[in-house]
């Protein structure tokens, strides 16, 4: 049995290591609830920077934290940790009051593939979406390898989780110690010569007003948007408009930005104008020079938007496509809405993509930008942020 269990109370894990800790577990499970579907881009990117800024706090205070909390504490080599192993089935089962080897490892390989994780998602932020720091730095098919790091650093973080969870769960059976409870509470039960860390509030504070300002920063937004001003959490780049182009081609339906289609698609298209189909445009030459030099100048080959780099890129060469709707990646994106909801009186035509995509018209169709109109509400960031911290009920 563990020699130390003398009857005293000590405060083990300061406040803003527990409040790191059950952060991180929030931001994780926000982060994999929120990875698949494009739509909550925004909360996945929260959830992320989040981590990644927990994760520097701990680094920071790993050094300069409290006792426990530092990684000299518990630095344990390969040794001690096959030692501590079979110290668990043997006599010789020792107790630690902060972490044990086992664990030790458990949380150093945490942090660093949480790192590896976080910085591969600014990566994926930056290349694919261009958004965040790195965007204009990493192009859109630099991208593809950061995204194939950060899936395997998920999947590792997720093992590294059950792992450590497993871990856990052992050292409290075999030690007769609920370790999830002190890391609520910080306390442990420990030998008389173990002292309290100090508490730490005004930094546990401070982290915690942190996080709440961001939480505002990043979906307050949601709180005061109108239907005719709806919130969009992200800005993509502003591409060049064409009065011209919007009113010769937003008469009938939204004026589709160019970045949509190849310049060979508009080139056909303009040259084919007077069975546009099934109607006449009844455009003047000049007008068409001008339609063709707006549309060449910012078509889809040119990928300036992460939309017209997975449209360009699911088009072979030997096509040349009239319709966005008939493209492989745009067929793709879409087959998992209903026919009821294309049906729906506020769509009705797959081309009307305004209605779904709020920025439609300026072409840039975010990810995180987009409702689908009729499913009020779509999503209440506040009510699902309450779902997920108050346990899951699905
Ligand atoms: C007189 C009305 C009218 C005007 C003006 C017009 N279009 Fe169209 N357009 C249509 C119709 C009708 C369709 C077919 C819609 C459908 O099947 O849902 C269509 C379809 C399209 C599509 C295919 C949408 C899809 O399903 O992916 C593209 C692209 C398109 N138009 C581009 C243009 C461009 C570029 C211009 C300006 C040069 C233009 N249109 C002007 C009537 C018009
Ligand atoms: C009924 C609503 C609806 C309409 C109308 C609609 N879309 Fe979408 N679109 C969606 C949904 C939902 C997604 C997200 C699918 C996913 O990735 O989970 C999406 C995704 C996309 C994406 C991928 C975004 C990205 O960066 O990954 C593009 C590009 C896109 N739509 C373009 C269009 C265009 C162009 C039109 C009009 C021709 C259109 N959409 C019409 C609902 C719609």
């Amino acid at each position: 049995m563990s020699q130390q269990k003398a009857g005293q109370t000590v405060l083990v894990w300061d406040i803003p290591t527990r409040m790191f800790h059950w952060l991180l577990v929030v931001c994780f499970v926000m982060a994999w609830l929120s990875y698949e579907d494009n739509r909550y881009l925004d909360v996945h990117t929260f959830a992320g920077y989040t981590f990644f800024g927990l994760l520097l706090f701990r680094v920071v205070w790993g050094v300069f934290g409290t006792h426990y909390a530092r990684f000299k504490e518990f630095a344990y080599g390969w040794s001690d940790v096959f030692g501590y192993i079979k110290g668990l089935f043997g006599e010789d089962m020792r107790h630690y009051i902060g972490h044990n080897p086992a664990g030790a490892w458990a949380i150093f390989s945490l942090i660093g593939f949480g790192l590896v994780l976080t910085v591969s998602g600014l990566f994926v932020l930056g290349g694919e979406e261009q958004h965040g720091p790195l965007a204009g730095i990493i192009t859109f098919r630099q991208s593809t390898p950061f995204r194939e790091a950060h899936e395997f650093a998920a999947y590792t973080l997720l093992l590294l989780v059950v792992i450590h969870f497993v871990g856990v769960i052992t050292e409290s059976l075999f030690h007769r110690e609920n370790l999830i409870g002190a890391m609520f509470r910080g306390t442990k039960q420990a030998d008389t010569e173990s002292t309290s860390v100090r508490p730490h509030r005004l930094i546990a504070a401070t982290l915690f007003t942190v996080v709440v300002a961001y939480v505002i920063a990043a979906f307050g937004g949601y709180l005061t948007e109108t239907q005719e001003n709806p919130y969009l959490p992200f800005k993509g780049k502003e591409l060049p408009m064409s009065d011209t182009w919007n009113e010769a081609c937003g008469e009938c339906h939204l004026a589709f930005h160019p970045t949509l289609l190849p310049a060979r698609s508009w080139e056909l298209m303009l040259e084919q104008q007077e069975d546009h189909f099934d109607d006449d445009l009844f455009l003047e030459d000049d007008t068409i020079d001008e339609l063709l030099i707006y549309a060449k100048a910012n078509s889809a080959d040119l990928e300036q938007t992460e939309a017209a780099w997975r449209m360009n890129s699911n088009i072979p060469a030997n096509e040349t496509p009239l319709r966005i709707s008939e493209v492989s990646y745009w067929k793709r994106k879409h087959e998992e809405i209903d026919d009821e909801i294309w049906k729906r009186n506020e769509i009705k035509s797959k081309a009307n993509c305004g209605a779904c995509h709020l920025d439609a018209k300026q072409g840039t169709f975010e990810d995180a930008d987009m409702r689908i109109p009729g499913e009020a509400p779509e999503f209440d960031a506040i009510e699902w942020l309450k779902s997920v911290l108050g346990g899951d009920e699905k």
